[in-house]
């Protein structure tokens, strides 16, 4: 059974359909990333849990209680905002005592509740800085610290790390997951970054134009995306329509690759860039084609290419280890091989 479960749930702004028919069912103490590009509905989803939206049709039940009509302060959810939504005239301590006012906590409640939750995402001694003098990453945590306190059983994140710079981003998402580890907190967090979250993640909602396209864990996602979107949109792939019979992918311009049993079914097979292996000598191998490198780019751990097979353009990834340093460059020749269990088929 879900503690946060959504039922069909419906919200429409004027004509734009924001969420559509979203069923989900998260569990207690889980992890759980809603994810997609800008304008898929992910905060507007995110409100409705709060509290701060309501849907026009479907309910939202927390810990198996309705709450599709009770306002946010009955919900016991906690929100950290996309800006944080810090009120920047008070200190640190009072905007994480603003949820213990509205709880009506006495004065030394406050305080030691708000003691607690500054020590516990590194703020300790900041309770009368001003929030205004705070660096970005300083804010976020007084943002976490005030959800956190008012001691919620859902914690609701909105893309919380997307105002960092990339090295804080790292720290304070390794923070947010041992906090969270710590505390059992059931957490929905929201990002358009796929790698924020195929690392935080125990399961992740794939979103698209308002409807959930996948649920499943981290390697799910990745590994057996469901269809042509959740492929391309949680890591890089190539793609190529295809015609299949008995165990064989044809292409439009005759090209056929052999198929594992394993490869599923549809007319869009999809190969990631780093499942497909470059030789600059002559490969008697299945599925090995010869072509043209194109671009050739080192990016540290990686090395990306573009390759031209006959009409196709193929993106390949090759470790750069030092075993696999062999000299290419734009204009060489190349054979390029597709290992079968690269291969997954996608409806389209
Ligand atoms: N209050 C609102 N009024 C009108 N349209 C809105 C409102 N909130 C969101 N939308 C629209 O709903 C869609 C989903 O928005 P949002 O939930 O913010 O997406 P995301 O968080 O995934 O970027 C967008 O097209 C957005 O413009
Ligand atoms: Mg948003």
């Amino acid at each position: 059974m879900g503690y946060v479960v959504l039922e069909g749930v419906e919200k429409t702004f004027d004509s734009v359909k924001a969420c559509s028919q979203i069923d989900l069912s998260i569990r207690k103490g889980e992890f759980f990333t809603f994810l997609g590009p800008s304008g898929c509905g992910k905060t507007t989803l995110l409100r409705l849990i709060a509290g701060l939206v309501t849907p026009q049709s479907g309910a939202v039940f927390i810990g198996g209680t309705d709450v599709t009509h009770l306002p946010p302060e009955k919900r016991k959810v906690g929100m950290v905002f996309q800006n944080y939504s810090l009120f920047p005239y008070l200190t640190v301590r009072q905007n994480i005592e603003y949820g213990l006012n509205i709880l009506k906590k006495s004065a030394s409640e406050k305080q030691q509740i708000t003691d607690h939750y500054m020590e516990m995402v590194g703020l300790s001694g900041f309770g009368g800085r001003s929030v205004a003098e705070l660096s970005g990453g300083e804010q976020q945590r007084v943002a976490l610290a005030r959800s956190l306190a008012v001691e919620p059983e859902v914690l609701l994140l909105d893309e919380p790390l997307s105002n960092l710079d990339a090295r804080l981003r790292d720290k304070m998402r390794s923070e947010i997951k041992s906090l969270q580890k710590r505390l059992g907190i059931t957490t929905i967090f929201v990002t358009h970054d796929q790698t924020e979250a195929l690392t935080l993640s125990d399961r992740i909602a794939v979103f698209n134009e308002g409807s959930v396209v996948q649920v499943g864990t981290p390697q799910e996602i990745y590994n057996d995306p469901e269809n042509v979107f959740v492929a391309s949109f949680v890591g890089d792939t190539n793609l190529f329509e295809v015609a299949v019979c008995t165990g064989v992918a044809c292409l439009e311009d005759g090209t056929k690759f052999k198929l594992p049993a394993s490869a599923g079914s549809g007319n869009i097979l999809s190969v990631r860039p780093q499942n497909i292996k470059l030789s600059k000598s002559v490969v008697h191998e299945p599925n090995t084609f010869e072509g043209m490198l194109i671009e050739r780019q080192l990016n540290g751990v990686w090395i990306d290419s573009v390759v031209q097979v006959d009409e196709n353009s193929l993106q390949v990834a090759e470790l750069n280890s030092v075993d696999s340093q062999t000299l290419l460059e734009p204009g060489d020749t190349v054979w390029v091989t597709f290992p079968e269990s690269g291969f997954r088929l996608l409806e389209g």
